[in-house]
């Protein structure tokens, strides 16, 4: 049984991510349902995010060069109001953070120690304990959301539909130990994180492969640009899945790209190895579609002094045997990122009425064909906050919905993940993505254990076989370049069965 009582007609919040407790902290003290698949704070992406949260608050950077960096990088698709008024509120995200308690680096003079991540034109990612920001973030607003009287937890409880009547948001269907009830609720909002999980190869927890997404669409809102999703060029290359990840902050601070013969592979290309991510990660996987073997050599950049900043992943390699002060890394490409998502506006809001979205399940446009690295921490507690703000205003009210759900099955990944693996990869072509949607369809149309997954692997391959281009983490190898003119794609669930 999952305890309701008296939660009917409060606000609800879906996901314990960084966007999610900013949401509810900032709500309070109007009372707000958390409700998390998990512990709070744990299975989420956001506590493993290592480099930062990146902030313009040196006094040789501003807004104006954070902005230009992250349209750069985002190849044309980034919404540039969007972004701006996102990247403006730096100096604020890291205030309030600051008072829950999060403590970033700071040099011997005391000033903010900021590190360097790809395609910045200056050093601005803040970060905490070296390579630990997201899980001392994410520890943080725990420890503030525990504290917070108005806000009430549901652990352990898995959300799986949302209900709708008349065209807006009436409730969510529930799900834990095989009961499911409906919460009603006229405001939810979507936290859900990323769809990494569909990859084989992937630095997400493997259980997000895109629920928020998958339930947005089913209840009848819009997806924007699903397609791009962001490889990381340098995830630790074991057998494990999830794949561990090698901070881009390592070669931030200097470290190189080698492949088996030691030869420097991303020298000639403009930026090296700061270069923007999707470029750096196609590099190394052609390293590997060669045959080869790539590396991230940090001796001569940090050597000894590896394990002082980048404790977390010194601590990491050393648990597979390998010492970075001693030997290059071996790393390989996977699966880090989903940029497009749930089409919102400036304030959360999507498509439709009731349902707001924020973090990495939402498309906000801040980061466009290709996310510059850092920006979504920074996303997730602009937007948290906004989508509280936006809600606070309202009256709360309770809609009737229907009282019996059906039995849902269990997501299961196992019939989706080689598809995904095989043809929505970081090279994607036409032939490819006709085959995946031809396969996923049928998953889709059961409506059994891998129907949730197909759904959002199916969005993703009907968005990237109508991209006929390449375009930041979207490359197709029968469209080898950009359109002249950029342009972002948004589709209902109808909309995207009618292209499969
Ligand atoms: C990293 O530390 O390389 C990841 C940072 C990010 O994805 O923003």
């Amino acid at each position: 049984m999952i305890q309701l009582e008296g939660l009917h007609g409060l606000t609800a919040i879906i996901g314990g991510g960084i966007a999610g407790l900013m949401a509810a902290l900032e709500l309070a003290p109007q009372p707000v349902v958390l409700i998390t698949r998990a512990e709070l704070g744990q299975e989420c992406s956001s506590a493993w995010a290592q480099g930062g949260i990146a902030a313009a608050l040196d006094a040789n950077d501003g807004p104006a060069q954070h902005l230009a960096d992250t349209l750069r990088a985002g190849d044309g698709l980034c919404d540039e109001t969007i972004a701006s008024g996102i990247l403006s509120k730096a100096q604020d995200a890291i205030t309030i953070l600051e008072s829950h308690g999060v403590r970033f680096d700071r040099a011997a003079d005391g000033a903010f120690a900021f590190g360097h991540e790809a395609a910045h034109s200056h050093c601005r990612i803040l970060h905490v304990g070296g390579d630990r920001t997201g899980v001392e973030i994410t520890s943080a607003l725990t420890r503030a959301v525990m504290h917070c009287p108005s806000i009430i937890c549901l652990t352990g409880v898995e959300a799986r539909r949302l209900v709708t009547s008349d065209g807006r948001v009436t409730g969510i269907h529930l799900q834990k130990d095989g009961h499911t009830e409906v919460l009603r609720t006229a405001q939810v909002i979507m936290a859900t994180g990323g769809c990494g999980g569909l990859f084989e190869a992937s630095t997400n927890p493997a259980g997000n492969f895109g629920q928020g997404v998958m339930m947005a669409a089913r209840a009848g809102a819009a997806l924007r640009n699903v397609e791009f999703m962001q490889f990381h060029p340098t995830a630790l290359d074991t057998p494990q899945t999830p794949l561990a990840l090698v901070s881009e902050a390592v070669r931030g601070e200097g470290a190189t790209l080698i492949n088996q013969t030691g030869e420097r592979f991303m020298a000639h290309v403009p930026g090296a190895e700061l270069a923007p991510r999707d470029v750096v990660a196609r590099a190394v996987h052609q390293v590997i579609s060669d045959g080869g073997r790539a590396f991230l050599d940090a001796r001569a950049a940090l050597g000894s002094g590896f394990a002082q900043r980048f404790p977390g992943i010194h601590a990491l390699c050393a648990s597979n045997g390998i010492d970075p002060a001693l030997e290059p890394i071996p790393i390989r490409p996977a699966a880090h990122y989903h940029m497009g998502g749930i089409a919102v506006d400036k304030d959360g809001r999507s498509t439709l009425s009731g349902l707001w979205a924020i973090g990495e399940c939402a498309d906000t446009g801040l980061h466009g064909a290709n996310r510059l690295a850092s920006n979504s921490l920074l996303e997730a507690v602009v937007m948290g906050r906004r989508s509280a703000r936006d809600i606070a205003g309202r009256k709360m009210r309770t809609l009737q919905t229907s009282p019996d759900p059906d039995f849902l099955p269990v997501s299961n990944l196992s019939s989706v993940r080689p598809l995904v693996s095989q043809h929505l990869g970081v090279i994607r072509d036409g032939m490819g993505l006709r085959r995946a949607i031809s396969d996923l369809l049928p998953l889709v149309e059961t409506g059994g254990c891998a129907s949730d997954p197909a759904l959002v692997a199916l969005s993703i391959a009907v968005f990237a076989d109508l991209r006929r281009e390449s375009r930041g983490g979207h490359c197709r190898s029968d469209f080898p370049y950009a359109a002249p003119e950029a342009q972002s794609n948004m589709m209902t669930l109808s909309e995207i069965l009618i292209h499969a």
